[in-house]
């Protein structure tokens, strides 16, 4: 019989509040998912009434004040603090970002609601499971393939060939563009989603490369590149201003142009 109902584990439930400390004049309200596959709850939306004075300007800020202060059972990823490591990505009120460059302020709405990157597995809380992820970007070989003799010194590359990787080597591999992909969401499995298809267009396009022959072959599937139906939620979210989706259609017009 069909299932109509989400199975009982599947439901989010209203979790703890942790109120704000006495004699804090600047109080903002922070949502977070909290969930831990290996216990029996569900999962659940903890609320924390946080002195934001207390705090620094970003996401990321709250989130270490909350874990140093007031919970240290809140799990979630972070390195750099710069926007270069990509670990913090989430998604904060609605949006896929990177909690270390997104200001708590800038955060729409009165509660600031804050969850894992959506349609992967939960590790735990904030911290979502990426091995999938990081198993398509491996499978592009993203690494210069040659066959002519190594030269003594170094691969040379014109100014104008180097420049036509800008927009894509920027990439950080935070992941926030394939989990805001409905596409990816429905066919993660077999589809490629934007983060690995624009690092696949980058070593297409690369003067050094000689094996785009190759590479195109390995994208020419039915699902790896082409389920990608330019609904262009990646573009909007990349925290480094990337455009997947345009990376994307060049794909598919190298393939178009090579049987042309
Ligand atoms: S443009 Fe393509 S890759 Fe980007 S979100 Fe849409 S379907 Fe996904
Ligand atoms: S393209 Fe942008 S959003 Fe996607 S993984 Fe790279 S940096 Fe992150
Ligand atoms: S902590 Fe490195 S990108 Fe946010």
């Amino acid at each position: 019989m069909v299932q109509l109902t989400l199975p009982a584990n599947s439901r989010v439930g209203k979790g703890k509040h942790f109120p704000a400390p006495a004699g804090a004049k600047r109080v903002k309200t922070f949502r977070i998912y909290r969930y831990d596959p290996e216990g029996t709850e569900n999962p659940r939306w903890d609320t924390y009434d946080v002195d934001v004075d207390a705090c620094g300007p970003m996401v990321l800020d709250v989130l270490i004040h909350i874990k140093n202060n007031v919970d240290p059972t809140l799990t979630f990823r972070r390195s750099c603090r710069e926007g270069v490591c990509g670990s913090c990505a989430m998604n904060i009120g609605g949006r896929n970002t990177l909690a270390c460059t997104r200001g708590w302020e800038e955060v729409p709405g009165k509660d600031v609601a804050i969850s894992p990157l959506p349609g992967q597995p939960v590790v735990k809380d904030l911290v979502p499971d990426l091995t999938l992820f990081y198993a398509q970007y491996a499978s592009i070989e993203p690494w210069l393939h040659t066959d002519t003799p190594e030269p003594q010194k170094e691969w040379k590359q014109s100014p104008e060939d180097r420049a036509k990787l800008d927009g894509l080597y920027e990439c950080i591999l935070c992941a926030c563009c394939s989990t805001s992909c409905p596409s990816y969401w429905w066919n993660g499995e077999k589809y490629l989603g934007p983060a690995t298809l624009l690092h696949a267009y980058r070593w297409l396009i690369d003067s050094r490369d000689e094996a785009t022959g190759e590479r195109l072959d390995a994208l020419e599937d039915p699902f790896k590149l082409y389920r990608c139906h330019t609904i262009m939620n990646c573009a909007q979210v990349c925290p480094k201003g990337l455009n997947p989706a345009k990376a994307i259609a060049e794909i598919k017009k190298m393939m178009v142009e090579r049987v042309a």
